[in-house]
């Protein structure tokens, strides 16, 4: 890292896309109103934030907005109590949301469950109900190793609403990252299922929590609820272990919604640990939800009538905000799928879209890209003329990957919404509203309340084009409330390099018209004869050339310049590696870019090495160059999806 702290910017992308006028005019927040919106935000955070707050139910108010009398230890709505599930479930059993559909699924071989929302309530007060049967007490943490089933939904919501944590752990994990995490958020409940359906396999699941819970220094779980999806054989353990159908069978359908302080906490989640080890981010159940209620309804223009899928899994940040609490807060229907989406084949997410009617599509670059290799004929062959919003999140999206969806999923017609957030900030803060000018690969602006800059080393904001460390000025009511056991890390990582900010870790540039571009991580920034440059920019002139699939690129130490790029790109289906086309696409760089961007190699891969929530690993690449074993530090995330 240099002394400034700054990055050049290479890219210049010159379109732009104004909303459609039957956009601007059916949009929930109008122009008007959104600039209103972010004068209030501007002049006064804490009214604007307060105001958000009364869009909910609390049973008791807060004595303050935002207690930031112990900075950067900030708590939002001291003295206020409520309940998450209260206003994501209960609230809406005494409206007209009752009977509308809050929740599809659809399993990969084709099996499919809706719930009304009051059927989902029902279902959520039984398991509560249950889990209070068992002795399971406000505070004790519950471990979700699940995949998307509505059981997942249910067993989050039932959790919330005793005021148990959750803490979902990705059900692709290993036994032995299940037991770290077990262990570190010491639950005393594990809820799993027998096994489910993924990429035409079972992949069962108990005898991985069997495994997590064996042998010596093993977490101490009193309890594991399995669920029943896929007919694996489960070796129950009597006492320990209990059929989900066999507990909540008899159980009353009414639960009490326990009241909680607002800055108790309502989950535990790992962050994904593309640059570091994984860290236990703890969200509070009244910040989140004002959080996330306003920046989820505004940015995805929520009406009653959206059937939203959001593609991520229900273990990431994405799952949480998008899937589950958004949506459900907002009273919208959520649609949540368990399987692959190339199975059976390379259309699996256009027949979910026209067989329910999907109205906003929200998923991330790196499955983009992954349905843009199989080519536009799959898109083409169903009715996609339901779709109005489209949403990306969880990487840089290259223009032209902006461009492909755009085009052949949105007909030309619906905004791309890119959103910039993390695990860590809980809620939406980066991103175009339905009614923003778009530029493509660029994450538009602060949402209204949001305040981030670009800065240099010392956290001077840099000038109109250059890059820098992107952070939050102010705090925001989403952010987590800590880490878990880990009060100095949090301190460390987040808000010791720029004294007063949010330091999130990422490079970006903001340019003339205030436009943000993230170029990347920061670990990951490219210094090249004095010039340090972002993977972003690199990686999407690479995947520009109509022949490449998906792109990453690294630094290598060179004698002259001190670091040089190297690239690797994975091709489309119709194209052939070759040295003619490495020296092409080391070419097509240079023309896109700039001489900067001189790439001494490109090597062709099958696949990237990536998180199991598909970010790329860049330090993967790095260490296989300089032949560092790097096996030990990455842990559990090594493990790869197929
Ligand atoms: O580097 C940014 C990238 O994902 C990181 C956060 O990862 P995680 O906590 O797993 O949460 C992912 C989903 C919220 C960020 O630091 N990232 C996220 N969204 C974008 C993005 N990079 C570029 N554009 C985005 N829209």
């Amino acid at each position: 890292m240099d002394q400034t702290g700054t990055v050049d910017n290479l890219l210049t992308e010159e379109r732009v896309f104004r909303p459609l006028p039957q956009m601007v005019r059916q949009a929930n927040l109008s122009p008007q109103k959104c600039e209103a919106a972010r004068k209030l935000a501007a002049d006064d955070p804490l009214s604007f934030w307060e105001e958000a707050a009364e869009e909910l139910y609390w049973f008791k108010r807060w004595d303050q907005v935002l207690d930031d009398s112990n900075p950067p230890h900030y708590r939002w709505f001291p003295g206020a109590q409520c309940n998450i599930v209260y206003n994501a479930l209960d609230r809406h059993i005494e409206t007209a949301a009752k009977n509308r559909l809050a929740l599809i699924w659809e399993g990969e071989p084709g099996d499919s469950r809706k719930y009304t929302y009051y059927e989902l309530y029902r279902a959520v007060n039984r398991l509560a109900s249950a889990l209070r049967g068992l002795g399971l007490s406000k505070g004790e943490k519950v471990v979700l190793y699940l995949p998307n089933l509505p059981e997942t939904v249910i067993a989050m919501l039932a959790s919330a609403k005793i005021g148990a944590p959750h803490c979902l752990v990705f059900a692709g994990f290993s036994a032995k990252a299940l037991r770290e995490r077990i262990r570190s958020t010491g639950a005393s409940t594990v809820i799993t299922a027998d096994g489910f359906y993924r990429n035409g396999r079972v992949i069962a699941l108990k005898n991985v929590v069997d495994e997590a819970l064996s042998g010596e220094d093993s977490p101490w779980v009193r309890r594991v609820i399995v669920v029943h999806r896929a007919n694996v054989q489960a070796n129950m353990v009597e006492g320990r272990d209990f059929w989900y159908e066999d507990l909540v069978r008899h159980e009353r359908p009414q639960a009490q919604t326990e009241a909680m302080d607002a800055n108790d906490p309502l989950f535990i989640l790992h962050t994904s640990g593309a640059t570091g080890k994984p860290k236990g981010v703890v969200h509070s159940h009244g910040g989140y939800m004002v959080g996330v209620n306003r920046t989820f309804s505004w940015v995805f223009d929520i009406k009653a009538t959206d059937i939203f899928w959001c593609t991520a899994d229900l273990g990431w940040v994405t799952g949480h905000t998008g899937a589950v609490y958004g949506p459900l807060m907002a009273g919208t229907t959520t649609l949540i799928y368990e399987g692959h989406p190339l199975y059976p084949q390379a259309d699996r997410f256009w027949n979910i879209v026209s067989k329910y009617g999907v109205t906003i599509l929200y998923t991330s670059p790196t499955v983009i890209r992954m349905l843009k290799r199989f080519g536009s004929q799959y898109p083409r062959r169903h009715d996609l003329a339901t779709l109005r919003l489209l949403g990306s999140v969880g990487e840089p999206i290259s223009p032209e990957t902006w461009m492909w969806f755009h085009k052949h999923i949105g007909r030309s017609e619906c905004p791309v919404l890119d959103t910039w957030w993390q695990t860590e900030t809980g809620m939406f803060m980066i991103s175009p509203l339905p009614v923003s000018l778009l530029k493509p690969g660029s994450v538009g602006k602060a949402l209204p309340g949001v305040e981030v800059d670009v800065v240099d080393r010392e956290g001077n904001p840099t000038p109109a084009g250059k890059g820098g460390y992107l952070v939050v000025t102010k705090p925001w009511p989403g952010m987590m409330s800590a880490l878990h056991n880990d009060r100095e890390g949090y301190f460390q990582d987040y808000w010791k390099l720029i004294p007063g900010c949010y330091f999130a870790g990422d490079v970006a540039r903001r340019d003339e018209d205030g436009y943000l571009w993230i170029q990347g991580r920061a670990d990951d920034v490219l210094n090249i004869a004095g010039h340090r440059l972002g993977t972003a920019e690199l990686e999407s002139a690479l995947v520009s050339h109509p022949a490449v699939a998906e792109a990453a690129v690294i630094g290598v130490a060179d004698p002259i310049k001190g670091e040089v790029a190297k690239g690797f790109a994975v091709l489309n289906q119709t194209a052939a590696p070759s040295p003619a086309l490495a020296e092409e696409l080391r070419q097509h760089i240079r023309r896109e870019l700039g001489p900067v961007a001189s790439v001494r190699e490109v090597v062709f891969r099958d696949r990237l090495p990536r998180t199991r929530s598909g970010k790329l690993l860049r330090r993967v690449l790095r260490a296989e160059e300089t032949g560092q074993d790097i096996s030990q530090d990455l842990g559990d995330i090594s493990a790869l999806e197929e």
